[in-house]
């Protein structure tokens, strides 16, 4: 029996090459990169009636690459979510995040607060993304906070645990879906992803379309999933 998709996770690999195919600088990957975001989650909000779409936009682990890189991805993103605020808004959508968000520049992470907070009322599509995220500072923070909250963990159970990850209100992903042709998760959503259907394709980011999306979403419809039990 078919599972109905409640949270697609999206891993937007393959802007750098994209850009260097074409013998542009990165930057133009990372630009039209953030287009395709939103233009995926409104496919897959109104086409799909997906209520979660999560992108993967940037990681702990990149802030190791040149500066420059690192402050052009934030400016850009600010700018995309500062001119796609109207769109939220009017299409209803509610922004929510994954990750140490205050750590990001102060115009971005108040762009995220704003948009987060006047889209908070809205429930049927959410967009989330999971920036400054990385897996392991996720779980290392809900043991802090879990450990801080109830010292004696003998009688924790996963439901309780689950509460203090970043995605405490946000389903488990059905689909992960990773561009750009590499085979690895990089640290995205270890632990909410330990059922997922994973779903890698070679194209680069700035060439996914609705098409390549609506490709993935019928593989997934294909697939059975087992959850551990016997074979239905
Ligand atoms: C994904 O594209 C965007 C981020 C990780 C921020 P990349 O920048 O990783 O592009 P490639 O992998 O170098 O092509
Ligand atoms: C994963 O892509 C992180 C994001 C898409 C934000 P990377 O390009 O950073 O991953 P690796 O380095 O190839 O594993
Ligand atoms: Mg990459």
């Amino acid at each position: 029996m078919e599972t109905p998709l409640k949270h697609v996770a999206l891993i937007l690999d393959g802007n750098g090459r994209w850009a260097k195919q074409r013998n542009l600088p990165r930057s133009d990957g990372h630009k039209e990169g953030a287009k395709r975001a939103f233009e995926i989650a409104q496919h897959a909000f109104q086409h799909w009636h997906i209520p979660f779409v999560t992108f993967f936009a940037f990681s702990t682990e990149n802030w190791q690459r040149p500066k420059l890189e690192v402050s052009t991805i934030f400016r850009l993103l600010n700018a995309h979510l500062k001119k796609q605020r109207a769109n939220f808004i009017k299409e209803k959508i509610r922004l929510h995040t994954l990750g140490d968000i205050a750590q990001l520049p102060s115009n971005l992470y108040a762009t995220l607060m704003d948009i987060k907070q006047v889209t908070s009322q809205f429930t049927k599509c959410n967009l989330v993304l999971a920036l400054n995220y990385g897996a392991r500072e996720e779980i290392l923070r809900a043991i802090k906070l879990c450990t801080q909250a109830s010292p004696t963990v003998q009688s924790l159970d996963w439901n309780t645990f689950s509460r203090y990850l970043y995605t405490a209100d946000i389903p488990d992903p059905d689909l992960v879906i990773r561009t750009s042709g590499e085979i690895r998760l990089s640290n995205y959503l270890c632990l909410q992803s330990a059922y997922s259907e994973l779903y890698f394709t070679p194209t680069y980011w700035p060439d996914f379309n609705k098409e390549a999306f609506n490709l993935a979403i019928e593989n997934y419809k294909k697939r059975e999933r087992r959850f551990g039990n016997a074979e239905q």
